[in-house]
């Protein structure tokens, strides 16, 4: 579902059941020593996953090593992104060029995590989560989207800028109908390397999950 999100320019990879069973490389690995088996699955997913799209963009045996805000170091002139939800895990990037940035998240639709709407929505959004009809998504699904698209907002606006928004700095007007999302930043950083307002996303979603995804051009 991802690919139909994606721009040509954007190469996707979705991670290979071995990928999560092997080591990443060493480098790699020394950032994950400590964690539970499940992040250290997942992580390595990422890793290997994202160098099969590397090599797709001529870099080849790159070790993608997290950053102080766990933001993947991608090589100079490259731009991507990783999301993993239980045993899917996806990774999109591409040349830095008229890209800039790119968020994507997957989310399951079944999680159910009720008490975490008031954390994640603004009023706004609560009362627009309110006033929709249970087809085709749920309350509950839709408000997941909303998290998504927030998580995108932030593998987009971390990288740029350093700063780490809370889910309640962002205001998400999305559609079903026509599987866009636009995200107003209502409190940036105070200072910003690259002052961001605005965000437009696209969305969209099958049985078992919910996609969002974030291509900022330049
Ligand atoms: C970091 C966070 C986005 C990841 O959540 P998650 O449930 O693990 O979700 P996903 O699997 O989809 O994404 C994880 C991947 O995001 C990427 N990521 C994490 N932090 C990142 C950052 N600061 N910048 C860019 N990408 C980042 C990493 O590649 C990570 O996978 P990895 O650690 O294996 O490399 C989330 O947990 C979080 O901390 N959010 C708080 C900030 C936020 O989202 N604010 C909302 C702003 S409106």
């Amino acid at each position: 579902m991802f690919a139909q999100l994606l721009p040509e320019p954007v190469r996707l990879a979705k991670a290979a059941p071995w990928m999560w069973e092997t080591p990443a490389l060493p480098a790699e690995e020394a950032h994950i020593l400590r964690a539970v088996p499940k992040r250290q699955r997942e992580y390595r997913a990422g890793r290997h996953c994202a160098r099969q799209v590397l090599a797709q963009l001529g870099q080849n045996g790159f070790a993608l090593c997290p950053g102080k805000g766990r933001e993947p170091l991608w090589p100079a002139g490259i731009v991507g992104s990783i999301t993993h939800s239980h045993e899917a895990c996806y990774v999109a990037a591409t040349h830095h060029g008229g890209v800039i940035g790119i968020g994507i998240d997957l989310e399951r639709r079944t999680d159910t995590d009720t008490d975490i709407e008031r954390l994640i929505c603004t009023p706004t959004e609560r009362a627009w989560l309110e006033a929709q009809q249970p087809e085709p998504l749920r309350r509950q699904e839709l408000m997941r989207l909303m998290f998504s698209a927030k998580e995108c907002i932030h593998k987009v606006y971390y990288p740029l800028n350093a700063y780490t928004l809370d889910f309640l700095d962002a205001e998400i007007d999305l559609s079903v109908t026509t599987g866009q999302f636009s995200g107003r930043i209502l409190n940036p950083a105070a200072v910003e390397a690259y002052p961001l307002r605005q965000v437009q996303g696209q969305l969209t979603w099958d049985e078992e999950f919910l996609y969002t995804v974030i291509v900022l051009h330049r």
